[in-house]
């Protein structure tokens, strides 16, 4: 989603503005802009189409003095990717330059009001009246502060900003709600962004404005104020990662980066969670025990992959747990009417931990006094902030849009919990079976990321294919879900996840000659039940690419070729496997068809608007 910078130094300020955002540019965007204090006034540069463009327009940032500015990447909600509808936006007098991330839902209102009083708008966008409002109540306070108070207090909505006043060289204003935002001082310069890889070059030293604060930076100094002009104070958090673990490392993507990174993400994870004995008791304090204890529901909400991480953990922790357990993607459960026992504990699972939908999935919990518990991988972010204890995921930074070593993370976590859940009942056997499982898969995962080049080889002969199906049971199903996410995401295939039994009841009918089907075969259980599913597509005509368990006899007939056997510690535990199987196939196809795995076409990577 839209991603924010903003410069403040002694320094020129646009090619830092750009380089901030080309580290932002994973969030997803199509236009680009930046906005400068330049020779008494504001002046901006705008461009459609990926950063290049920008940096090309400006030849690289050269072309400007000024040592102030903010930036802006863009993905288009209201008003196509074009020029005139990329931020920054200037209020009509250009006294005021803003760069909005989030969406103004009352902007129609709003345009109409400003019109009606002589404004003339040059966007289709909602956030051109931000600037505009500024403007006016500058006009009426001569306070910048007050003016963006009594702007703000208009708008309805989610929004973080960034805000230049021609009046006041050398300030940035910001301010945000709902959507995040990070800012830092730090020697010579003060800065702000959408998030901390931006800043990692300057500082580790962050603070994360609450809402409605209004932050004013200057090269020398940050200061915050609350909605009643007071001053806050804020101690910096220190940000663990360094900029390193936000660069390519000579990969060709980051996402083939980050799958080679998922054992590691895993082991840190699992590291963070567990004693020196490998125990998930409170989860490196993350929890009470006794909370759990009283667990007699849970209910895991998520996005996207953390809607599957929830799904994988649901069959695992119905089947140990024996209590209640429902998984909802947190857009539709924050409009449902969900009924929840009294002693639920919810589980919101999300890397960036500022999906609006899952945000407001949590609050909707907590409105209903139900105890949230957070699975996030970017410390202090909304949802770390607003849930009711944390588990950190230690996956490290996560650039690609499609998620790969922080779903394997998550899965890491929720597994514990899950262990953790039943330890504080009293199943301590099993909770122990459960923790070994857990350790072993770093290992399993590292197997299969060795076979990473025979993997992509396979994939590569699937990349003519237009449709793909995937089909599995139990935990297998949940992995599948998340294998035809990976491929839709970078390949643009269409791509679907079937529990294997359901085949039958209509997506046969579009089995046909070479259609891959994809069956992953970790459940000794229900394995002949899928294996049957798998020999009805393939007498059809469909292409079986088996993913199964070490040791999983197959029927003499399936090509070795397109066999990919992982090593599953305990089928519980294995959609955190077989799904790194199902990462490398989308990537080698991505990869046969030259397409960037890194930043697919529409996808953001946090989607901070509903
Ligand atoms: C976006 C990303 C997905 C991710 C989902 C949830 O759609 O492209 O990869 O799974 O958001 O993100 P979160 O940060 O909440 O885990």
């Amino acid at each position: 989603m839209c991603g924010i910078v903003g410069y403040t130094g002694f320094e020129a300020a646009a090619p830092r503005l750009l380089d901030g955002l080309e580290k932002l540019a994973y969030r997803g965007y199509d236009s680009a802009g930046i906005a400068l204090h330049e020779r008494g006034g504001l002046v901006t540069a705008r461009a459609v189409g990926k950063l290049g463009e920008l940096i090309g327009l400006t030849r690289g940032g050269s072309i400007y003095r000024g040592t102030c500015g903010i930036g802006h990447t863009r993905w288009a909600t209201h008003g196509a990717p074009a020029a005139r509808n990329a931020h920054p936006h200037l209020s009509q007098d250009g006294g005021v330059a803003v760069v909005h991330n989030g969406i103004i839902e009352n902007y129609r209102i709003l345009k109409a009001e400003l019109e009606a009083e002589g404004a003339v708008f040059s966007s289709e966008t909602d956030s051109e009246v931000i600037p505009f409002l500024i403007a006016k109540y500058l006009k009426q306070t001569g306070e910048p502060e007050e003016a963006i108070r009594r702007a703000t207090a208009r708008l309805v909505g989610a929004y973080a900003l960034g805000i230049l006043f021609s009046e006041y060289p050398g300030r940035i204003y910001a301010v945000r709600y709902q959507s995040p935002l990070v800012a830092a001082h730090c020697e010579g310069c003060s800065l702000i962004a959408s998030d901390v890889p931006a800043l990692l070059e300057y500082t580790r030293q962050v603070i994360y404005p609450a809402e409605g604060e209004v932050v004013c930076l200057t090269p020398d100094a940050m200061t915050v104020t609350n909605a009643d002009g007071k001053a806050v104070r804020h101690l910096p958090h220190t940000v663990e990662w360094d900029s390193a673990a936000a660069r390519k490392d000579g990969y060709s993507s980051f996402m083939e980066k980050e799958i080679r990174e998922v054992p590691r993400a895993m082991e840190q994870t699992i590291r963070s969670l567990t004693d020196g004995e490998g125990r998930c008791t409170d989860l490196g304090g993350g929890i009470d025990p006794a909370r759990l204890r009283e667990t007699e529901e849970l209910c895991f909400l998520g996005c996207g992959s953390a809607y599957h991480v929830g799904v994988a953990a649901q069959y695992c922790a119905e089947k140990l747990l024996g209590i209640p357990v429902r998984t909802e993607p947190a857009s539709e459960f924050r409009y449902r009417r969900v009924p929840l026992a009294k002693n639920c504990l919810a589980v919101a699972v999300s890397q960036s931990g500022e999906t609006a939908d899952t945000l407001a999935a949590v609050r909707e919990s907590r409105r209903r006094g139900i105890y949230v518990l957070g699975v996030v991988n970017v410390v202090g972010s909304a949802i770390a902030r607003e849930t009711d204890a944390v588990l950190y995921t230690r996956a490290g930074p996560e650039i690609a849009v499609a998620t790969t070593k922080a779903y394997c993370a998550q899965l890491c976590a929720v597994y514990l919990l899950i262990a953790a859940i039943l330890r504080a009942k009293g199943n301590e056997e099993e909770a122990r079976r459960l923790e070994r499982a857990v350790a072993a898969l770093p290992e399993c995962a590292a197997a299969v990321v060795g076979r990473a080049e025979k993997i992509m080889t396979l994939a590569s002969s699937l990349s003519g294919a237009r449709d793909a199906f995937f089909i599995g049971r139990g935990a297998d199903y949940a992995a599948c879900m998340e294998g035809s996410l990976k491929l839709k995401e970078i390949t643009y295939s269409h791509a679907e996840a079937y529990a294997a039994g359901e085949l039958k009841h209509g997506t046969i009918s579009l089995i046909e000659e070479g259609v891959p089907v994809v069956a992953v075969l970790t459940q000794p259980h229900i394995l002949a039940k899928t294996l049957s599913g798998a020999e009805e597509v393939r007498a059809r005509g469909a292409r079986v690419i088996a993913i199964a368990g070490e040791g999983v006899a197959l029927p003499e007939d399936f090509a070795d070729r397109d066999v990919i056997s992982v090593p599953v510690p305990d089928p519980d535990v294995s959609p955190a496997v077989s799904t790194v199987a199902m990462q490398l196939l989308a990537l080698g196809v991505c990869r046969a068809r030259a397409l960037d795995p890194d930043q697919p076409r529409n996808l953001a990577k946090s989607v901070t608007v509903e």
